[in-house]
């Protein structure tokens, strides 16, 4: 886990070349669902390369980032500077366990980030960095290849013989959140009030696709001894180009100790 996390080091410019955009109706529904709490204290969580932080930042929010990868932080800092919005993010190189605990939010936001964060303290984590009334919105976005459009069972035949492990994109396994939503309920404090999906075609030149693959945390620590000659033969099993179905989960979560809950539901 902590080499892969630690894959974010290197990387930045094909991650911010290769990786889909999020759906601009996903902001959109953040920031009405946010309601005025997008004008108050915000904290993002692995930010990357501020593929969520330019579209929140360009609505109007202010937000205090951390992001632990050098290699992102300094691609971030470029893209917001370029864009005249550094002032309104105050960009910190650190992971979400050194936010300062005594902190608090009124929106959190995590996209693709969340499942790096520790196990063991990310739900409590969250739940004590959440003002009563706040919100987190935590999303992911993931893929899998049309079944209409290439041969799954020969991609599904490759991984079995020569994937040593990899998983192959015949199922999107990015943004299924079943493990979060099943673990939400583990902080009392917690709830998820809100789960939604955004669908989008995505059609990308096949050597763009294999560049997407190495970006992923689980290509990018394989070894390119079997990775390579893996995705070469992929290459010539999905043709020149490539139609994924990419899908963007989103997870919203409240705090139960709001304002305006009813107080018994402490008890
Ligand atoms: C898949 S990238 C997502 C980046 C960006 N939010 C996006 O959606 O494109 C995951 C990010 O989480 C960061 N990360 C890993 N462990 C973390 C932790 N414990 N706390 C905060 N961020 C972490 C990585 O450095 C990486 O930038």
């Amino acid at each position: 886990m902590l080499a892969r996390a630690r894959s974010f080091e290197r990387g930045a410019g094909d991650y911010e070349r290769l990786r889909p955009e999020f759906p601009k109706q996903l902001f959109d529904d953040i920031c009405a669902s946010a309601g005025t709490r997008m004008h108050g204290r915000m904290l993002e969580v692995g930010a990357g390369t501020g593929r969520a932080t330019l579209p929140l930042v360009r609505r109007g929010a202010t937000i205090e980032v951390v992001e632990p990868s050098t290699d992102m932080v300094g691609v971030l800092a470029g893209r917001l500077e370029a864009a005249e919005l550094s002032q309104q993010c105050d960009l910190r190189q650190a992971a979400f366990e050194d936010v300062d605990p005594g902190s608090t939010y009124d929106v959190v936001i995590a996209a693709q980030s969340f499942h790096w964060a520790d196990p063991a303290t990310r739900w409590s984590r969250l739940s004590s960095l959440l003002r009563a009334g706040g919100r987190a919105y935590l999303f992911w976005n993931g893929w899998r290849l049309a079944s209409q459009m290439h041969d799954l069972e020969g991609v599904r035949a490759l991984y079995l013989r020569r994937g040593h492990g990899l998983q192959h994109d015949v199922e999107d396994h990015r943004s299924d959140t079943g493990w979060a939503e099943s673990e939400i309920g583990t902080d009392p404090n917690l709830e998820l009030v809100d789960a939604r999906s955004y669908e989008w075609p995505w059609r990308l030149d096949v050597d763009d696709y294999l560049g997407l693959l190495r970006t992923t945390s689980q290509y990018s620590v394989a070894d390119a001894g079997f990775r390579e000659p893996l995705l070469n033969s992929l290459r010539g099993l999905l043709g020149d180009q490539v139609t994924l179905q990419g899908r963007t989960r989103l997870l919203q979560i409240d705090t139960h100790d709001a304002p305006d809950r009813s107080p018994h539901r402490h008890s």
